[in-house]
């Protein structure tokens, strides 16, 4: 029976080395959270790195094992194929590229490019170990945009999906990176690719139309013999999970703890992975202009933020956590009061059942990333409120403010506008909240994470059959 094969960057599981050995637990970030949830209903397995360097033999064939019983497939990367490939090429010239970071002191090192050729060679050569006549390979994200072309390559009977999880920058910031024309070379192996947005779609479709020798027409790129299509496809989430997590007794608990501590004040929820595409300091900035211009808010709000731990090896990701460090310590100790912390900040991942307790306590969340191609906090925060009470503050450069319209939509760079918009997120009276809260949650439950899948699982049959009717 044919299977579906998911390959990305990162597994859905990673490891860490504790005293006691190996330790398995969830990844972050939403294209493992979200797709996490789905994979296992299927036919399906799941190719990538499990985010350490592992180099004993024993010890890479026992982690095998172990991934093989959750139909895990492990890619081991070396340390210097982290630091070029990872944190060099994917995090350190893509990631910035695509969330328009490029600066004129951008290094693209040939190194980086080199080792990125090699691993995505390397992520071949596991899929051609397991793929049949007939499969669907589904292949996720920038770091991984060599990959189609390669399997194309080699095997003719299988279809092949990709899937951008990241924006796609306008072709005047793409066409900066010296190897634009292999990287997207790279994607022509797909059958279907998939953005978020629609704007993502036209910024690709730019750029392939000025960067290849190709006709495009509409979302059909047709390269030599071959046409592929180009459409945009919002991820939604796991609604079901967040809907009910807040009823199960330990959910409950959390949730009156929480309602017990900050009984005195309004919650304003923070939560996102340490990257400064998320616009935390500038969050810090509308918040903290909050307290200085209103000192009536003293002691009646409290913003829980949480700032997950990401590629904090890559240095601007090192810098910035020292940043916000600083800010948060003084904006603590210029505000604070013998019984009221205005923020309460936490460098650290959290298990689902608190995160859905903050969720479903928060009276605003704040997301307001600079830039970001989907971003499911945002939707995780609206179908965790089934109460269809709260708000949310929702930056206009994240993909996820084309579906929520019923957010208090903001500019992230506009400190003032945040500032307001928070005002009037604590301000707003309990029918508008739920006015807008049920409209959300209507969407997110209509386009959740299966939906997202069917799809565009769908849509790829459907070009299977055009380019079979096309020859
Ligand atoms: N998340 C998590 N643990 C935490 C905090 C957040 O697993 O302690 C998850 C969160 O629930 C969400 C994902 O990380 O599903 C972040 O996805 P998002 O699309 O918002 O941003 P990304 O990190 O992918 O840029
Ligand atoms: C974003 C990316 C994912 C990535 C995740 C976490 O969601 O789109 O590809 O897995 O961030 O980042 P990390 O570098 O830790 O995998």
């Amino acid at each position: 029976m044919p299977k579906t094969i998911i390959v990305s960057n990162r597994l859905p599981v990673k490891i860490s080395k504790t005293d006691d050995g190996y330790v398995f637990s969830s990844s972050e970030g939403g294209l493992a959270t979200g797709l996490g949830s789905v994979y296992k209903h299927g036919n399906n397995k799941w190719i990538g790195w499990p985010g350490i360097e592992v180099t004993g033999q024993h010890d890479r064939e026992n982690i095998r094992h172990q991934l093989d019983e959750m139909s895990l497939v492990p890619v081991f990367l070396e340390q210097e194929e982290i630091n070029q490939y990872y944190e060099g090429f994917s995090n350190d010239v893509l990631w910035p590229v695509f969330h328009y970071y490029i600066s004129t002191y951008t290094v693209y090192k040939q190194s980086y490019w080199e080792y990125y050729n090699i691993v995505n060679r390397k992520f071949r050569d596991e899929i051609l170990k397991i793929a049949e006549p007939g499969d669907v390979i589904w292949i996720h994200d920038y770091q991984l945009l060599l990959l189609p072309s390669l399997v194309r390559a080699e095997l003719a009977d299988v279809s092949i999906g990709f899937f951008l999880h990241i924006p796609f920058p306008s072709h005047e910031m793409f066409r900066n990176i010296p190897w634009r024309y292999e990287l997207l070379e790279g994607l022509m192996g797909a059958d279907l690719i998939g953005l978020h947005t629609f704007d993502d779609v036209r910024h690709f479709t730019g750029s392939v139309s000025r960067i290849l020798p190709v006709t495009v027409s509409a979302n059909i790129i047709t390269t030599g013999e071959r046409s592929l299509v180009v459409e945009s496809f919002a991820m939604g989430i796991d609604v079901n999970k967040y809907a009910t997590l807040p009823l199960k007794k330990n959910v409950k608990d959390h949730i009156s703890a929480i309602k017990e501590a900050f009984k005195n004040s309004k919650l304003i929820l923070s939560i996102d992975r340490l990257d400064y595409s998320k616009g935390i300091l500038q969050r810090l900035q509308a918040f903290e202009q909050l307290l200085q211009k209103h000192p009536e808010y003293a002691e009646k709000i409290t913003m829980y933020m949480i700032v997950v731990p990401s590629r904090d090896t890559v240095p601007q990701y090192a810098q910035l956590r020292d940043e916000i460090d600083k800010r948060v310590g003084n904006i603590n100790a210029l505000y604070r009061k013998m019984d009221w912390t205005p923020i309460h900040y936490y460098y650290r991942s959290f298990p689902i059942e608190m995160l859905s307790a903050l969720y479903a306590s928060a009276d605003v969340c704040l997301v307001t990333p600079m830039r970001d191609g989907m971003n499911l906090v945002s939707k995780e925060y609206v179908a965790s409120r089934i109460n269809d009470d709260g708000v949310l503050v929702l930056s206009e450069m994240a993909g996820a403010s084309k579906e929520l319209i019923d957010a208090l939509i903001v500019n992230p760079n506009n400190i003032n506008e945040v500032c307001e918009a928070i005002i009037t997120a604590l301000n707003m009276p309990h029918d508008e909240q739920k006015e807008r809260m049920q409209q959300m949650r209507a969407l997110v439950t209509k386009f959740n994470i299966l939906h997202w899948v069917k799809i565009f699982m769908d849509k790829l049959k459907e070009v299977k059959q055009m380019q079979r009717s096309m020859q």
